[in-house]
């Protein structure tokens, strides 16, 4: 058993994916992979790094594919057992046997505070983390949600990662302005989403993990529409660190931006080269 205090990671991947049109027509983008794993089998390892174990999947239309990947293929396990391809199996087979699924689906498409909204039905009253799996992180030594675990064992409040990003572009993103308490953590004053060069609080934005305490829910659905008319899991945030404390973690490491072309690109060159050793 492990000791993590988060035992739940969600993963919101109803979103359409309209930026890698036409492959994700029929093909969920948590499903494009990076050399021969799909973006969201990354994320679960990552989870399971961090001692979790309980995935939780807000999927939506489309989305069968997710499913059947975190699941036995008896067909196909049969066809290449005893051959030399065996081993390509080992690693997704022992990820199952070691974690549960299971899945909501998010019926209307009102933005990422409303999707984790949704997953409230498979998280229920405790803390829990979030990953966006188009966000792909490397690191050298702990992943990046297991860096968040142990901030969280010592703080037991809701916790974002950041990283510093070139001023103009912050309309990609969520921004934070804060204090730093201590080296790489933040105390939350202020947060926006995607704002404007001009008008971000800082530099520093949220990548897509998050740990959030379970009051997040209740926040989230009096939380009104905002940026781009959706309910935002950023407003929600702010709310509640006025109501009391949020983190931001500069994490260590590399993310990817695997929900844009050029990033995905770039991860795929950075992983086959690591592979390469
Ligand atoms: C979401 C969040 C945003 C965050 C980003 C990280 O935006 O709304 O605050 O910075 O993920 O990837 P999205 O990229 O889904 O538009």
């Amino acid at each position: 058993m492990s000791n993590s205090p988060i035992r739940k990671c969600l993963f919101p991947a109803a979103g359409y994916g309209t930026r890698f049109l036409p492959a994700t027509k029929a093909t969920p983008k948590e499903m494009l992979p990076i050399l021969t794993k799909p973006l969201i089998q990354y994320g679960v390892e990552e989870a399971v790094e961090a001692g979790i174990t309980t995935m939780a999947v807000v999927t939506g239309r489309g989305k069968r594919a997710i499913e059947d990947h975190f699941d036995i293929s008896y067909e196909l396990e049969q066809q290449i057992k005893g051959t030399s391809k065996e081993h390509l199996l080992t690693e997704i087979r022992s990820l199952i046997n070691k974690c549960t699924f299971s899945y909501t689906r998010q019926v209307e498409m009102k933005g990422l505070g409303h999707a984790i909204l949704t997953g409230e039905t498979l998280i229920g009253n405790e803390p829990f983390a979030v990953i966006l799996a188009d966000d792909l992180c490397d690191h050298n030594s702990s992943g990046v949600l297991q860096q968040m675990v142990e901030l969280y064992k010592k703080h037991q409040c809701s916790i974002v990662a950041i990283e510093e990003v070139p001023k103009e572009e912050t309309y990609k993103y969520g921004v934070i302005d804060g204090k730093e308490i201590e080296d790489g953590v933040f105390m939350i004053s202020d947060m926006v989403e995607k704002p404007d060069p001009q008008d971000a609080p800082s530099n520093l934005a949220i990548i897509g993990r998050y740990i959030l305490t379970p009051d997040i829910f209740g926040i989230i659905s009096e939380t009104k529409p905002g940026k781009g008319g959706e309910i935002q899991i950023t407003d929600a945030l702010l709310t509640q660190a006025k109501q009391g404390k949020v983190l931001a973690y500069r994490f260590k490491g590399k993310r990817f931006d695997c929900g844009s072309v050029d990033g995905f690109v770039e991860a795929t060159n950075f992983f086959y080269n690591k592979s390469k050793g």
